[in-house]
């Protein structure tokens, strides 16, 4: 992590769990356990039915509110969508975009991918873009190629004056809900080639103020190891952000990491 030049963010992603009138009580745990100093960006994404519970929780907290998906439609006859416009009017601060499971469930392309993070954008939201090799794409060696594709097909829908908004996450399909963690070497390896392929394509400056955060299996006890690492930036958290400990223990790593006080 280097906060010289870009922010560090810990985002939880609670995917399809708990249910809305459980939240309350989530964040009732969490608020005493966050550190008192603003260390880093802390993003709770949550599905659609959770967000306005989410935000009222935690008003005057500084935990912003993410959406898991959206929308590639503005609106109409889209059955069971929701749109950008609907996530920015609930307030909703960041939204992820191509996330393994919206791949391998939904269909979504990395064209799509792209599409969706441009849609983010262009409504004052912060897209976490999701990138990330299989088990047999690392096995046969192509795990680098592979995410260098996925970033430039992503990016090629960003425009260059809003490119630093974007969030990058790269998450091993592999270490994704198995306990299984990319090591700190390899989890830094490939973020450090994602940071080498944006600053061929687009520019130094954009590359070293984008940041770029790893996610599959990343706990209380794996968080600091991991966030030491130069080019990565933060942790797009699973299983761990349903815990409130477990979260903010997460959180707590960035101080230890940077010798910033967290209390
Ligand atoms: P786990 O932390 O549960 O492995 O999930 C990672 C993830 O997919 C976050 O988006």
């Amino acid at each position: 992590m280097n906060k010289k030049y870009r922010k560090a963010v810990i985002a939880g992603n609670w995917k399809m769990n708990m249910v809305p009138s459980e939240v309350k009580g989530f964040v009732e745990q969490l608020r005493p356990l966050m550190p008192k100093a603003k260390t880093c960006e802390v993003v709770l994404c949550a599905p659609y039915t959770h967000i306005t519970s989410l935000r009222r929780a935690m008003k005057d907290s500084r935990i912003s509110v993410g959406a898991e998906d959206l929308s590639l439609h503005d609106k109409g006859a889209y059955t069971g969508e929701v749109s950008a416009a609907m996530l920015e009017d609930m307030g909703t601060q960041y939204v992820i975009v191509g996330h393994s499971e919206r791949r391998q469930y939904h269909g979504e392309t990395d064209f799509m991918v792209g599409e969706k993070a441009a849609i983010v954008l262009e409504h004052g939201m912060t897209p976490i873009i999701c990138v990330g090799e299989s088990l047999e794409q690392r096995e046969r060696e192509l795990t680098m190629e592979y995410i260098r594709y996925q970033v430039l097909a992503a990016l090629s829908y960003i425009p260059d004056n809003k490119l630093r908004q974007c969030v990058i996450a790269y998450e091993p399909i592999w270490a994704i809900g198995t306990g299984k963690t990319a090591t700190a070497e390899q989890a830094q390896e490939v973020c450090e080639c994602i940071r080498r392929v944006i600053r061929e394509r687009r520019g130094a400056r954009v590359a070293r103020s984008i940041s770029i955060l790893y996610g599959g299996s990343m706990n209380a006890k794996n968080a600091e190891e991991l966030l030491s690492m130069p080019d990565i930036d933060g942790g797009l958290i699973g299983g761990a952000s349903l815990k409130p400990d477990d979260f903010s223990k997460i959180i707590a790593a960035v101080a230890a990491v940077t010798g910033e006080e967290s209390k």
